[in-house]
This record gives C-alpha cells, sequence and structure tokens, in this order.
C-alpha cells in the first residue's frame, strides 16, 4: 500500500515532522511504500477565493490532491496551536477539499483512511489539536481511525532517528499505526 504523510509543521526541527517519520518508518518497515509530502516544496498559498476564482487550482495544490488521490492511507501529523491544528495544514485540507473543473478534481479527502498523529513539548501532547482535526476530517469525509498517538514531552522523547524512548508513546504511535493499516487493506 502507499501511505502518505502530511505534517502540520514545516519548521527546521519539527517535532511533529520528527513523529511522523517515525511513524512512516514503521509503514516501511512493514513492508509498505510511505512518503511525506513536501509542503514547503509545494508553495500552496493561503486559501482566497479570489485568487481561486481568477486562477482555479494552483499547482502545488494540484500536486496534493494527485498525492492525495494515488494514497491508500494517510497520516496527519499537527502541531497544536491554541487548542486547535496548524492554520498551515487547515490550509492544506480546505484546498484540497475543493472541486474545479479543469483539471477534473473534487474533494480528495472522502474515502481516505487517516491516522492522527500529534506531538508537543506540553504534557498532554497535543490531544486538543488531535479532537479539533478529528472534527475537520469528519467533515471531509476522511474516514479517521478511532486509536490516535498524542506524544507529549516530545522534545525529550523523541530523537531525530525516530527511536521513542517512552515505551507507552511508542506503544500507542505503533497500535494507531497497525489500525490504520488494517482500515486501508480492507478498502
Ligand atoms: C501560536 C502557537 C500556539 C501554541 N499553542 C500550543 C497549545 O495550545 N498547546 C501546546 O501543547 N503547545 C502549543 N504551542 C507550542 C507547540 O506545541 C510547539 O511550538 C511545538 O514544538 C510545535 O510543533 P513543531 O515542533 O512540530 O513545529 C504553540 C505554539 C505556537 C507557535
Amino acid at each position: 500500500m502507499r501511505v502518505l504523510g502530511l505534517s502540520g509543521s514545516i519548521r527546521t526541527g519539527s517535532l511533529n515532522a520528527r513523529l511522523l517519520e517515525a511513524a512512516l518508518a514503521r509503514c516501511r518497515q512493514a513492508g509498505h511504500e510511505a512518503d511525506a509530502f513536501d509542503v514547503r516544496q509545494a508553495e500552496i498559498p493561503l486559501y482566497d477565493g479570489d485568487l481561486e476564482a481568477e486562477h482555479g487550482c494552483p499547482a502545488g495544490v494540484w500536486s496534493l490532491k494527485q498525492a492525495v488521490r494515488a494514497a491508500d492511507a494517510l497520516i496527519f501529523a499537527s502541531p497544536e496551536y491554541n487548542a486547535g491544528p496548524t492554520p498551515l495544514l487547515k490550509n492544506l485540507i480546505d484546498w484540497t477539499s475543493r472541486t474545479y473543473e479543469e483539471p477534473k478534481t473534487g474533494n480528495e479527502w472522502a474515502g481516505k483512511p487517516a491516522l492522527i498523529l500529534s506531538a508537543s513539548p506540553g504534557g498532554m501532547g497535543g490531544l486538543r489539536a488531535a479532537s479539533s482535526l478529528r472534527l475537520i476530517l469528519a467533515d471531509v469525509r476522511c474516514l479517521v481511525v478511532p486509536e490516535q498517538a498524542a506524544v507529549g514531552r516530545a522534545h525529550q522523547v523523541l530523537d531525530e532517528s525516530g527511536d521513542i524512548s517512552d515505551e507507552r508513546s511508542a506503544a500507542m504511535l505503533q497500535k494507531s499505526i497497525d489500525a490504520l493499516l488494517k482500515l486501508a487493506s480492507v478498502g
């Protein structure tokens, strides 16, 4: 299967990008193709109805839409910004839900199995962002597995190689990935 990762942070050294990479590495170990979408390179503009009316679907949005369409499963990893997912991630979700005639495309999220991850230096691991993201993804008709992993104190427990020193967090991550891959395999 093909797994597509989306990080809500493009910051150098992002804890969420690190958590996403740890999850994608586990998918690869299970024999699947797994890559993160390069959000920075896609240069996706802030959603603007005037820009859309004038130019239609921006090239970066089209590349994201194609990547989502080609994926069998999605993994989102988002920081918590004031109880919600980041505007960067919400912007990607909004653009990708839009319908265009040329090139022909609709809401690419619909029916896609998905997993929500979050990481934060705080103790709750960005749990409120994960809950908020769950509502948003339900609205665009993503099939989000109930299992999720919110990694708290992430600056201490996540290292750059994808190792997670906290056993509970590592087990939670593995369990949530297993649930995603199981759901995606029946689709
Ligand atoms: C605008 C803003 C709001 C934030 N709000 C929260 C919050 O509500 N809860 C939390 O745990 N961390 C919050 N943080 C801290 C982030 O969790 C922290 O910066 C984290 O490292 C960002 O994720 P990243 O490392 O993947 O970029 C906030 C950070 C910013 C910039």
